[in-house]
């Protein structure tokens, strides 16, 4: 979604605000565009609709030289994708801003300003920040004031940051919903809505909260918090252990991440777990007394960060003996919930950001959730700072945006959690042994998961012509198919869907025939001879199948069926192991397909706006 670049400093800042725009290409967008004050004190800008690389192509054709910048890759919601909706947007030759999030009151705003004699140019709520401000300085006396004045004046969330051509010595940065973190350097500042775009010029960040105004200038960082009082916001050191980096041997970033989640789980489980013992300081200071008084388990996510939850339902009220519920955050913020006594508010978020995840957090606080836990892989993000606890997962950077190693990485840290709560709740000690073993013995089992890869590149030809697919599943491994389904309409664009494999007969088998390809995903467990009724469903209506499942299952390939051997496992980490084929399968899909598997169309990375 969006990204923020800024920067303030004494060299040129073109290459630092592409660079950190490159950086931020995984998120998603649209178009891309770079504004800087140049000696003369004008405005110079560039737009391009498409990837940086064009941005940055026609900045080596027309250099845009100045030390204080701005720089924005734009993913629409107000307006289409197109050069002239891009950012930054001018006011008069002098007033320049990006944004991310939504204005939500931006009508009534264009149709005041637009009475006051400003003409605009674009569909976008943003170009009503841009006015407003320039119309703000006709009373305010510093850009500063000018900006205060004008986000009183604005409704839903926004991170922006505005730049005035006649003072080049400072650029103005607010956030209400949007995030933005400060990158401190020596004698230069920046500023970006995701510290990845800075990570080049500097480890040192500060984030804004909620509601603050700051004015960043080469050698201060003034912060001012939603009621004008100067306010403190610590910078710290961030140790970030993986860079983006590049591909490596890999054509793409989901493929090198598909392959990361050995060592992104053996990262997770450092230190987490001495003598087959869960370390509850993982979590944080006071999870002890925490978990010990909870009665109830709320999980709120969204997206594939959902799909771990799903599991962790499972997990929770079969081992840990406390009951749980999971619900979409977007349908969680808006409706009247019922808080059973004790209850704690478990959050699961890749980036830390999403925005709707966030407001359900906030809202948890108000309705009388007893604490909050975030599972989040972003150190300093917004839910790690507002929750109560933390549980960090070490995935690493994650850049392709169908998730992978954040995934599985999650579903470690809610198997962790699970003993954590579990321990407080008469877990006895040889099951958190077992469990703790059987965690211990993933990455070994991932490396065995990964060497199907070829065998599963071939079957993914039976799939490219296909238009619908449908994922089976029981049980904990009922979500894992909802993972696989997501998977492959995200990067493939094929519509699939995951069924929980005894709904078959109220509704998906009416759709069975030869061009629907159904993956069913069947590891030997309790469930296995259910889940074998139903495939008895399917190959009855002369479906066409690919089971995923083990020796111990018996399944045998014949000319309605392809069975992919997946290496035999312990059950309670069957739902990690069985995600990968899947992933694998989706991966291989799309290249197939040749869509743009880092970037699939129309997706961000991190949701920032609901
Ligand atoms: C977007 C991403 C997904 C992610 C979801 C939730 O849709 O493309 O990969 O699962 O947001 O993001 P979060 O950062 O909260 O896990």
């Amino acid at each position: 979604m969006c990204g923020i670049v800024g920067a303030v400093a004494q060299r040129d800042v073109a290459d630092i605000l592409i660079e950190g725009l490159k950086r931020l290409e995984y998120r998603g967008y649209d178009s891309a565009g770079i504004a800087a004050i140049d000696q003369n004190n004008q405005l110079i800008y560039a737009k391009r609709l498409g990837k940086v690389q064009e941005l940055a192509q026609a900045l080596q054709d027309n250099p845009l030289e100045g030390s204080t910048g701005i720089a924005h890759t734009r993913w629409a919601t107000h307006g289409s994708p197109s050069e002239v909706n891009a950012h930054p947007h001018i006011s008069n030759s002098t007033i320049a801003v990006v944004h991310n999030g939504i204005i939500e009151n931006h009508q009534a705003l264009r149709s005041k300003l637009q009475g006051l004699g400003y003409e605009f140019l674009s569909q976008t709520d943003t170009e009503v920040i841009t006015h407003l401000v320039h119309h703000e300085l006709k009373t305010n006396d510093t850009l500063l004031s000018a900006v205060q004045h004008a986000v009183k004046q604005l409704e839903g969330a926004y991170g922006t940051v505005v730049m005035d051509s006649t003072n080049k010595s400072s650029v103005i940065v607010a956030r209400s919903g949007s995030p933005l973190v400060i990158g401190h350097g020596l004698g230069e500042n920046f500023i970006a809505s995701d510290i990845m775009a800075l990570l080049p010029v500097t480890r040192k960040f500060s984030y804004l909260e909620e509601g603050d105004v700051a004015e960043v200038t080469r050698f201060a960082v003034n912060v001012f918090d939603i009621n004008g009082v100067a306010v403190e916001r610590p910078a710290k050191e961030v140790n970030v252990s993986h860079d983006s980096g590049d591909k490596g041997e890999y054509r793409h970033y989901m493929l090198k991440e598909t392959y990361e989640q050995p060592t992104a789980i053996r990262n997770t489980l450092e230190g987490r777990l001495v003598n087959n013992e869960i370390c509850t300081q993982a979590f944080g200071a006071g999870a002890d007394e925490i978990f010990k008084t909870i009665e109830h388990v709320q999980i709120i996510a969204c997206g594939t960060s959902y799909h771990a939850g799903m599991v962790a339902r499972y997990w929770l009220e079969s081992l840990a003996g406390v009951s749980c519920n999971i619900e979409i955050a977007s349908e969680f913020r808006y409706r009247k919930s019922f808080v059973p006594k004790n209850s704690l508010l478990v959050t699961i978020s890749q980036s830390g950001e999403t925005a709707d995840t966030l407001a359900a957090l906030r809202l948890a606080k108000e309705i009388g959730y007893q604490a909050s836990l975030v599972i989040c892989n972003v150190d300093g993000s917004s839910l790690v700072r507002e929750s109560d606890l933390a549980f960090m997962t070490k995935a690493g950077v994650e850049i392709g945006v169908a998730s992978t190693k954040a995934f599985t990485t999650q579903l470690v840290g809610l198997m962790l959690m699970t003993l954590a709560i579990g321990k407080h709740h008469g877990m006895p000690a040889d099951k958190q042994a077992e469990i703790a073993q059987s965690l211990m013995s993933l990455p070994a089992k991932l490396d065995e998961v990964l060497a199907l890869a070829s065998d599963i590149e071939d079957l993914a030809e039976d799939f490219a012509d296909k238009h619908h697919a449908l994922f089976l599943g029981r049980g904990d491994q009922y979500p894992i198919a909802m993972e696989g389904a997501l998977k492959l309409k995200e990067i493939s664009y094929i519509h699939a869907e995951a069924y929980a494999a005894g709904e078959l007969k109220h509704g998906p088998l009416a759709l069975i025939d030869a061009e629907m390809p159904v993956i069913v995903v069947a590891p030997k467990n309790d469930l296995i001879e259910k889940l074998k009724s139903n495939v008895e469903e399917v190959r009855a209506r002369g479906g066409l199948m690919y089971v995923f499942a083990d020796s111990e299952a018996n399944f045998a390939s014949d000319e309605t069926m392809t069975v992919i051997n997946v290496p035999v496992c312990d059950d309670l980490i069957a739902p990690i192991v069985y995600t990968l084929p899947l992933q694998l399968l989706s991966y291989y899909v799309a290249i197939i397909k040749g869509t743009d598997v880092d970037q699939p169309r129309n997706l961000a990375k991190s949701v920032t706006v609901e």
